[in-house]
């Protein structure tokens, strides 16, 4: 046993540090970002493309997401879109086929696609329910599973997932997408626990209220009134799409590599974690 008042003591902490294996995204490497046509899963595709990735986007709507593609080819990087609705296993496992046959193994999967129809709790019909639950969770797990294997076989890989502040709050007009983001992070949680011993890891990513088409869909909300929001936040400012992509980079990067299981919040200060 090193004895704590050693001279060698700091030393041997140093070399450990040095043998620690610190995984992380590398240039070439592939990503999936499902929802990737508009708002967060787009700027994180575009970004991921700048930082030298091959990204794969999934997407239900066609016609935009091949633009994001190009977006991202612009970027000097490999894109490519697929068409998939997440809330088909049929699709998840069709696009999954075709991601593997053109890029290989998969490095990460970035789960952002998500919807989120309002309806009071008393009201909401069965098929919104079901239907927002197979897009934003069971969706989620279908495609992290889909390419765990690679990852397994590979010894590395990792599962980023979008959560969202209502999993921790709660949702007025919107029970059913709480409950899915709170499905969120309990798999986060589960999936980094069964396989971190393949090397992949798992963390969500709580966003605040952001500047993107989802919170638009509300009632009476405009970009106007959604940065007027800003105001209750003590950063002073509702999210952007880039402030999300950037969480994703550094989650992918080597100073995450001993983090897994996390849901991390960037919401400006908006819900303080404990
Ligand atoms: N914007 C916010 O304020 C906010 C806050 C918390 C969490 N989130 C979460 O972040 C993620 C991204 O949201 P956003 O704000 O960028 O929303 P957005 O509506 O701008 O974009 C969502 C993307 O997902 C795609 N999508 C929707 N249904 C799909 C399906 N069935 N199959 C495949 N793709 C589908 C859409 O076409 C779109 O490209 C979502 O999971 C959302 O719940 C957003």
């Amino acid at each position: 046993m090193t004895d704590i008042n050693s001279d060698t003591l700091d030393r041997e902490i140093a070399e450990g540090g040095r043998q620690i294996a610190r995984d992380c995204l590398k240039p070439g490497d592939v990503v999936v970002v499902t929802g990737a046509a508009r708002g967060f899963g787009r700027a994180i595709a575009c970004r991921l493309a700048r930082e030298g990735a091959k990204v794969a986007l999934w997407d239900v709507i066609e016609d935009e997401g091949k633009l994001a593609a190009a977006a991202c080819s612009e970027e000097g990087a490999e894109a490519t879109f697929f068409a998939c609705d997440m809330g088909h296993a049929d699709n998840i496992g069709s696009a999954a086929e075709a991601v593997r046959k053109k890029f290989g193994t998969v490095y990460a999967v970035i789960n952002n696609a998500g919807i989120h129809p309002r309806s009071p709790a008393i009201d909401v019909p069965l098929d919104m329910w079901n239907r927002t639950l197979a897009v934003n969770l069971t969706g989620s797990f279908l495609t992290a599973q889909a390419f765990a294997p690679g990852m397994r076989d590979a010894g590395r890989g990792a599962i980023i997932s979008l959560a969202s502040g209502r999993a921790i709050e709660g949702a007025q007009n919107g029970i059913h997408y709480a409950a899915s983001k709170a499905g969120i992070i309990a798999m986060t949680k589960t999936l980094a626990q069964e396989w971190a011993p393949y090397g992949i890891r798992a963390n969500a990513i709580i966003p605040g209220v952001s500047e993107t088409r989802q919170p638009m869909e509300a009632p009476g909300v405009t970009l106007e009134n959604l940065r007027e929001r800003g105001g209750n936040v003590p950063l002073g400012r509702v999210g952007h799409p880039d402030d999300i992509a950037g969480m994703v980079m550094m989650l992918l990067s080597a100073d995450a590599a001993f983090m897994t299981g996390q849901s991390v919040a960037i919401n400006g200060g908006a819900i303080m974690l404990p």
